[in-house]
């Protein structure tokens, strides 16, 4: 076929429905296939036009399963039906990253080549450590690893959406530089932004205090990240949180079937999740959001965990929720508070749409901890995490900010520890706990 009987908008509207695939049949893909994605990923520009990639293809079961122990558990790399490699030749084209742009295009283009062909792809910056990738590979010094490119054939229960894009107007500007605020992410001011001062765990320029940021700002940035990784079931239960749900949830107090319970800002669906099989199906759960890509991301997830759904009206408007006046039987605000821009007008907003007699349970990460201590030495030096800036709250202030607007009826601290353990702490033991939580009754 010449290049004129090709329809080019036919092409270009398959390769716009390209989505990454995080859940693999693990069925093999034939080496005469993989070699000609991986050629036509060498058609791709190289800076000079010198070629320095070399890609490994790696399809062996049991290599695969080193390649998902050595990532950190990405189950995709067992699953998948073949992992590319990227690697470089270090010492030509450094400048302005042009053999790291280089590879990336090569990359690109064996994503097309694969979607083109009916395989789906998921491209990984985190392989894990590199040390162990050189020996598993037998990569010598002088070449540098880049990430993976994960091919192979979707399960049919992958999760079927793409991930969200930025309005085309707010990407792209005519002449001159031209992008509205809300997707210009507050920083610390500063006279100049040296690419080499910023890394990801030291980041100088890190704007921590969600006070700083617009709520706006901050459903963009919550919003668009959280498709990082597909809404599969399971995925998102961090160390910080694992443990210390079972404990807040247990805050919670019995509720009859048709409760209305409203979670404030759950974000990837963890919680919801939890929240869900804690309260049974018969529970209505309202959530309140920044962003309308989490509600479809949840309710996705609630999907793919099944799970009954969940129920939301509208999203979070300047600090306002989107809950009528006292329509609720209970607010839980679980590590919520402190990604708050205004924290005391958001319990203001949990006494309005409680009932009387309803409870909020709250918890929130404690600065007067090893926790506390631990983000303000090494956490907020590094870079703002996907789910948004956020500011340990002092558990005397918490609590008095409570003791202000409800009648508290349980308090307790969880976990002794900087990390992981969920100790119930009680006594005047709770006030140092990694988190401070609370069940209060709206008077
Ligand atoms: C350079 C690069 C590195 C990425 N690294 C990872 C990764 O380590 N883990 C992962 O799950 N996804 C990774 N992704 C996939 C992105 O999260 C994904 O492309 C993005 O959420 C947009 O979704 P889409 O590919 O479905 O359009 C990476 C993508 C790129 C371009």
């Amino acid at each position: 076929m010449n290049s004129e009987e090709v329809d080019w908008r036919v092409v270009l509207d398959r390769l716009a429905q390209r989505r990454s695939c995080r859940d693999f049949d693990g069925s093999p893909i034939d080496q005469e296939t993989l070699a000609a994605i991986v050629r036509d990923g060498t058609e791709a520009p190289s800076s000079c036009n010198q070629q320095n990639w070399h890609f490994i293809i790696i399809t062996d079961r049991d290599r695969l399963t080193e390649a998902c122990e050595i990532s950190g558990g990405n189950h995709h790399f067992a699953e998948c039906s073949a992992l590319i490699y990227l690697t470089f030749q270090k010492g030509w084209t450094h400048g302005n990253f042009s053999i790291v742009q280089s590879v990336a295009g090569a990359c690109y283009h064996m994503m097309l080549s694969a979607h083109l062909r009916g395989f789906q792809c998921i491209w990984n910056a985190g392989i894990g450590n590199h040390g162990s990738l050189r020996r598993m590979l037998d990569l010598p010094e002088i070449f540098e690893l880049q990430g993976a490119l994960a091919i192979g054939r979707a399960k049919p229960s992958a999760p079927p959406m793409k991930a969200p894009r930025r309005p085309f107007a707010e990407v792209h500007s005519w002449e001159r530089f031209k992008r509205p605020s809300r997707s210009v992410y507050p920083v610390k001011p500063a006279r100049r932004y040296p690419f080499f001062r910023i890394r990801n765990d030291d980041n100088p320029f890190a704007q921590w205090n969600p006070g700083s940021w617009s709520c706006e700002a901050l459903g963009d940035f919550r919003g668009l990240s959280v498709w990082a990784k597909s809404p599969l079931a399971g995925v998102y239960v961090s160390r910080r949180q694992g443990a210390a749900t079972e404990v807040e949830l247990g805050l919670l107090p019995h509720f009859e079937p048709g409760a209305a319970i409203a979670e404030v800002m759950p974000w990837g669906g963890t919680y919801t999740a939890a929240l869900r099989r804690h309260l049974g199906p018969y529970i209505d759960i309202h959530l309140a959001e920044l962003s309308q890509h989490n509600l479809s991301f949840i309710d996705e997830r609630m999907r793919q965990e099944g799970l009954e759904p969940v129920r939301h009206e509208g999203l979070i408007k300047n600090g306002v929720l989107p809950l009528a006046d006292v329509s609720m039987d209970a607010v839980i605000l679980p590590q919520v508070l402190e990604h708050c821009p205004a924290p005391e007008r958001m319990l203001d907003e949990a006494v309005r749409v409680l009932k009387p007699g309803g409870a909020l349970v709250i918890s929130a990460r404690n600065l007067l901890s090893r926790y506390g201590w631990r983000w303000a030495r090494i956490e907020r030096r590094a870079q703002i995490p996907n789910q948004g800036p956020f500011h340990p709250i002092p558990a005397f202030r918490l609590r008095k900010w409570l003791a202000a607007r409800f009648q508290i009826e349980r308090e307790v601290g969880i976990g002794r520890q900087a990390v992981e353990d969920a100790e119930m702490l009680t006594g005047n033991r709770r006030f140092f706990g990694r988190l401070f939580a609370a069940r209060c009754i709206r008077p």
